[in-house]
């Protein structure tokens, strides 16, 4: 199954959430492969020493735009049943490059992803914080969306657009099979602001909420800067359970 991570806003804990995904799926012994389609390359600086440079031709943008095969850029990581596909800076004109492209633009990441799709049981994308041409190839090559939503003031702007987005890529056949798997709260707290926000997105979205809500957890941005994930860095922190309850319940639906 490929698990999109996706919202056009950014610091909603996109990164946070596919790199302890991936990483919590591979602990319960899940084969997992995540890939980093953001050009910041944040989660690709988790996994690969910022002062390592990684070529072009070793990073998605070669897949993208030179048609390499995504075995090529496949990495092993330092953990058991985690594969990893670094992005590149130089995604950062992809949009527009691919926008120029005549052939299959949309449809690139699917192409690639779906070569290798037997090979893993889950495939987890981490995405830009736009609804550009790279999020549009994410959306064309996955089965399932999740969405997290950082319940501060202002996080419920731009969801009309992303489902608007989402509902194009169905209806326009580019993957009629899209579907949302969950919306996730992040940063929840106890303010009055995030549980308001926590209440209008279940109002809104019902089911489609995920139960598990992940808190404020200075553990999850420690272990970014520690080159690992949370359930390395601190186990027992309020963001490691968390995340394992999201995991129980992805594996759920
Ligand atoms: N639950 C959390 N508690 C505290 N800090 C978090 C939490 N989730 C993410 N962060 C931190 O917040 C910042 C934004 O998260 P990130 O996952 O990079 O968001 P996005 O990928 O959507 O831009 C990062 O510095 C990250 O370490
Ligand atoms: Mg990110």
């Amino acid at each position: 199954m490929v698990i999109s991570v996706v919202n056009q806003k950014g610091g909603v804990a996109k990164t946070t959430t596919s790199i302890n995904l991936a990483a919590g799926l591979a602990l319960e012994g899940y084969k997992v492969l995540l890939i980093d389609t953001d050009p910041q390359c944040n989660a690709t600086q988790v996994f690969i020493h910022p002062e390592i440079e990684i070529g072009l031709d070793k990073s998605l943008y070669s897949v993208l735009m030179k048609f390499a095969p995504l075995t090529s850029v496949i990495r092993k990581t330092q953990f058991a049943n985690l594969g990893f596909v670094p992005s590149h800076i130089r995604l950062s004109s992809a949009d527009l490059e691919l926008a120029q492209a005549l052939d299959n633009r949309s449809a690139r990441l699917k192409r690639a992803v779906d070569e290798i799709k037997a090979q893993y049981d889950y495939i987890v994308i981490d995405n830009p914080p736009s609804l550009g041409l790279l999020t549009i190839n994410s959306f064309v090559a996955s089965d399932k969306l999740i969405i997290p939503v950082s319940t501060a003031y202002f996080a419920l702007t731009g969801l009309d657009q992303l489902q608007e987005t989402i509902a194009m890529v169905q209806q326009t056949r580019l993957n009629p099979d899209l579907s949302i798997l969950g919306v996730l709260c992040t940063f929840a707290d106890h303010t009055l602001v995030s549980r308001d926000v926590e209440k209008q997105l279940r109002n809104f979205f019902g089911e489609l909420v995920f139960k598990t809500t992940i808190p404020k957890n200075v553990a999850l941005e420690e272990a970014h800067s520690r080159h690992t994930h949370v359930f390395a860095h601190a186990r027992r922190s309020g963001g490691a359970a968390a995340y394992k309850v999201l995991i129980k319940e992805v594996l759920a639906r």
